[in-house]
C-alpha cells in the first residue's frame, strides 16, 4: 500500500503542475508574439528537418529555457509552498515566530518582488540571459519547486517532460488565437487552490507548421 500511495502521489504532483506550466507558457507567448516567434525560430533553426525534437536538442535551446523560467517565476502551479510548522520560536526581520506556528511561503508574491525582479510584471525571458539564477533551490528568489530539503524531487523528470513537450508543439504548428479574438483578450487568471489552472482554459488554433 505504501509503495501504491507513493505512486500515487508522484501522478498528483506531477501532472497538473508540468500541465498549468505548458498551458501558462501557451499563454504567455500567444500574448507576446515576438517571444512566441522568437522560440519559434530557435526551435526550428536548432532541429532543422528531422521532423521531431528528441531530449538530445534540448541542450541547445537556451530561449526555451529561459521561456519556462520566465513562466515559472510568473505563474508558479503551485503559488504557496505546502505549509510548514516551526519547531522552535524564532525572531524573522523584526517579527516573533512562536513555536508552532503554521507558515506558508508566497512563491507567487516572492516571484513578483520588484526587491529582486525588474519590472517583475512584465513577461520577459530575456531577464534570465547570462543569469546564473536557477530553479534548483539555491536562488530563493525564483523557488516554483520550493528549496531544501522537501525541494521537489521530480524537477529534472518535470523539466524534461515540459521542455520536451513544449518543445515539439512549437516545431510542429503554428499557433494563432480563434478568429475575433485579440491577445488582449486573453485572460491570465487562475482557479484557487493547491494547484492552479487557468480560471479559463486557453483556446488556439494550431495550423500545421512544419511538415516532413
Ligand atoms: C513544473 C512541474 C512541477 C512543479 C512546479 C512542482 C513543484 C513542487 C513544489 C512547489 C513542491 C513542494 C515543495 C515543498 O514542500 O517545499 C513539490 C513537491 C513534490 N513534487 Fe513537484 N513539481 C513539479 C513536477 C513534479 C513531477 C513531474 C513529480 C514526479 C513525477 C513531482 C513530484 C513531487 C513530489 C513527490 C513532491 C513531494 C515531496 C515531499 O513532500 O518531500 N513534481 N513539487
Amino acid at each position: 500500500m505504501d509503495q501504491i500511495k507513493g505512486l500515487l502521489m508522484m501522478f498528483t504532483a506531477g501532472t497538473d503542475t508540468s500541465a498549468i506550466t505548458m498551458e501558462m507558457g501557451m499563454t504567455q507567448l500567444i500574448k507576446n508574439p515576438w517571444a512566441l516567434n522568437k522560440v519559434q525560430e530557435e526551435v526550428r533553426r536548432v532541429v532543422g528537418d528531422k521532423g521531431m525534437v528528441e531530449e538530445s536538442d534540448l541542450q541547445y535551446l537556451p530561449y526555451l529555457k529561459q521561456v519556462i523560467k520566465e513562466t515559472l517565476r510568473l505563474h508558479p502551479p503551485g503559488p504557496l509552498l505546502p505549509a510548514r510548522e516551526n519547531m522552535i520560536g524564532a525572531k524573522v526581520n523584526g517579527y516573533d515566530i512562536p513555536a508552532k506556528t503554521m507558515i506558508y511561503v508566497d512563491v507567487y508574491s516572492i516571484g513578483r518582488d520588484s526587491k529582486y525582479w525588474e519590472n517583475p510584471e512584465v513577461f520577459w525571458p530575456e531577464r534570465f540571459e547570462n543569469s546564473s539564477i536557477n530553479f534548483k533551490g539555491s536562488n530563493l528568489e525564483l523557488i516554483p519547486f520550493g528549496a531544501g530539503r522537501r525541494i521537489c524531487p521530480g524537477v529534472a523528470l518535470a523539466m524534461a517532460n515540459v521542455e520536451l513537450a513544449f518543445a515539439n508543439i512549437l516545431y510542429r504548428f503554428n499557433w494563432r488565437l480563434p478568429d475575433g479574438m485579440t491577445k488582449e483578450d486573453v485572460d491570465l487568471r487562475t482557479k484557487p487552490g493547491i494547484t492552479t489552472p487557468k480560471l479559463i482554459p486557453l483556446v488556439l488554433v494550431a495550423t500545421p507548421g512544419f511538415t516532413k
